[in-house]
């Protein structure tokens, strides 16, 4: 990260199913970490001024032909290294030890029995349970190394040269099922390195206001707001460090959840006091969306729309140089960052989506670039933004328009919406009363993602002596930890009860609610 003073520890990965999890471990304990290609060279890497570097796991076998390999002189820039599992076989294998192919793998829990003394290993028991996951394994260590741990079947699962500060582990400290890892961690980070866990939500504010308003100077400033986390965020940043400079445009297609913008306007024009266009685009969106019922159709109209609605009152403004974003950290993770060497080749294309019109072109400030979604969601309130903006569920970019299947009209989006409302009004109360209970707000049975759908057919019913003919409703709630998988919530009874009860009650035109019992996969979270 530019024009950083503090300490900074720099993950080289190696392709790590962990790999992201390190960095967040490392920004847990309140120290800026950054994820880098393992292939980076000494050089560049001494530019970015580490303090210290972690080398991730990674699939690859060492000396397999395209295993990737690290730049040896990594080891001679003086700094503090730590290696885990891959980074600790190619720690060993690069600095003149060796590895062999075991006959067996470890995979699972390890009983680790300590040997001798060692900075990284100090204040955990001589016995005690980590997460392996290899068949290699290190069989000779570098010149200067002692081996400070092993297990049954892993004579070296800790090795480490205290003079030059170099440490490595087979096993996964970033784990929670490592009973230490937390603490071997803080050995390195604070023992050994001797860092300041200066990373916290008031010094990540003061810098990055700092480096907003030296990147955006005096020039003025728009944002696109949708409603979601992100640009909610990033509005209440650029606020707090260019003021009046910053103008929202708030492009409502209509397809946003009931109450929702209004609250985009109680926050952003009432509380923080931010010039604010609404953008009432509601008939637009419906008169675009008309007769289309394909799901990918739907996503890409209103995609595309965003940008033509959004950039006709960016040029209706005067003098505005810079355009917010709110692109988070795994955007840039996921777009490739690491296979195409670094940060800069993949924000470039990453940029090179957003469509300027012909003659109009703004310079991007992204200053979530760098952030977990959780830390965003810690940003936020630490500006004063409310938690339930804050802690919104996951909603997709097209919203309600997705969740409506077949063609979009006024009609069903009202069904849809007022439906949608008693849905998490109902489930809201449910995980807080888990919560309650359980003093967790993920516990074991808390529903993730809870919504309505409103699918494309009617059925009969019979409602006081009346035969009805009128729309069902899908409730879809699930339990998940990343939207990858999920599984359906097993609500008790008597809340599914309330829920159906009071919709077929309360929102006119549906006479019968069904619930969603398939995981993903098979099934998606959404319907389209
Ligand atoms: P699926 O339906 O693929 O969804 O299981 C996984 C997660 O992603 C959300 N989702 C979206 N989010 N734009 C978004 O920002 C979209 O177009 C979109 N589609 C799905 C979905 O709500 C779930 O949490």
């Amino acid at each position: 990260m530019e024009s950083v003073t503090q300490s900074f520890v720099a993950v080289l990965d190696f392709g790590a199913q962990y790999g992201q999890l390190i960095a967040r471990r490392v920004r847990d304990l309140h120290v800026y970490s950054e994820i880098v290609p393992c292939d980076i060279s000494a050089s560049e890497l001494a530019k970015m001024a580490p303090s210290a570097l972690i080398l991730s796991g990674g699939p690859a076998s060492v000396y397999a032909k395209d295993a990737p390999r690290v730049d040896p002189g990594i080891f001679e820039l003086g700094l503090p290294v730590l290696g885990f599992c891959y980074g600790h076989q190619i720690m060993a294998v690069t600095l003149g030890g060796a590895v062999s192919h075991a006959d067996k793998g470890e995979y699972g829990p390890a009983s680790l029995e300590r040997l001798g003394t060692s900075e990284l290993l100090v204040s955990t028991p001589g016995e005690q349970t980590v997460w392996m996951s290899h068949r290699d394994s290190v069989s000779h260590v570098p010149e200067g190394f002692s081996v400070t741990a092993r297990t049954e079947t892993c004579q070296v699962a800790a090795m480490e040269c205290a003079e030059r500060r170099l440490y490595a582990t087979q096993f996964h400290p970033e784990v929670r099922h490592t009973a230490y890892g937390r603490r071997i961690l803080e050995n390195f980070l604070f023992g050994i390195c001797r860092l300041e866990p200066s990373w916290t939500m008031d010094s990540i504010i003061d810098q990055k206001v700092a480096q907003i308003r030296e990147q955006v100077g005096g020039d003025r400033v728009i944002l696109g707001l949708s409603g979601g986390v992100d640009s909610s965020v990033v509005a209440a940043l650029m606020h707090r460090a260019v003021g009046e400079q910053l103008t929202c445009v708030f492009v409502n297609h209509g397809f946003l959840r009931k109450g929702e913008p209004e609250l985009v306007e109680e926050v952003f024009r009432d509380q923080f006091n931010i010039p604010l266009v609404h953008v009432h685009a509601e008939e637009r969106y419906l008169r675009l969306l008309a007769g289309v019922t394909d799901p990918e159709q739907k996503r890409s109209r209103i995609g595309t729309e965003f940008w033509k609605v959004f950039f006709e009152e960016a040029q209706r403004l005067d003098g505005v140089r810079f355009m917010a974003q709110g692109t988070i950290y795994p955007d840039i993770i996921e777009s490739g960052a690491r296979k195409t060497g670094g940060k800069a080749s993949t924000i470039k294309s990453h940029h090179n989506l957003i469509p300027f019109p012909k003659g109009v072109h703004f310079d991007l400030v992204e200053p979530l670039d760098h952030f977990f979604k959780d830390e965003v969601r810690e940003l936020g309130l630490a500006l004063g933004l409310p938690p339930k903006m804050v802690f919104r569920q996951p909603f997709p970019g097209p919203g309600l328009a997705i969740r409506i299947i077949g063609d979009v009209t006024a009609e069903k989006l009202e069904v849809l919406r007022n439906a949608d409302a008693v849905v998490r009004e109902e489930l809201d109360a449910y995980n807080e009363r888990l919560y309650e209970q359980t003093g967790e707000r993920n516990s074991e049975h808390s529903c993730w993602q809870y919504f309505a759908v409103l699918p494309d057919i009617k059925s009969v019913g019979v409602m006081g002596d009346e035969r009805t003919y009128a729309r069902p409703i899908i409730l879809r709630a699930v339990e998940s930890a990343d939207a990858m998988t999920a599984d359906w919530a097993r609500l008790p009874y008597d809340v599914l009860a309330r829920i159906s009860g009071r919709i077929v009650s309360e929102v006119a035109g549906v006479n019968r609610v069904v619930y969603d019992i398939t995981p993903k996969p098979p099934a998606t979270i959404e319907w389209e």
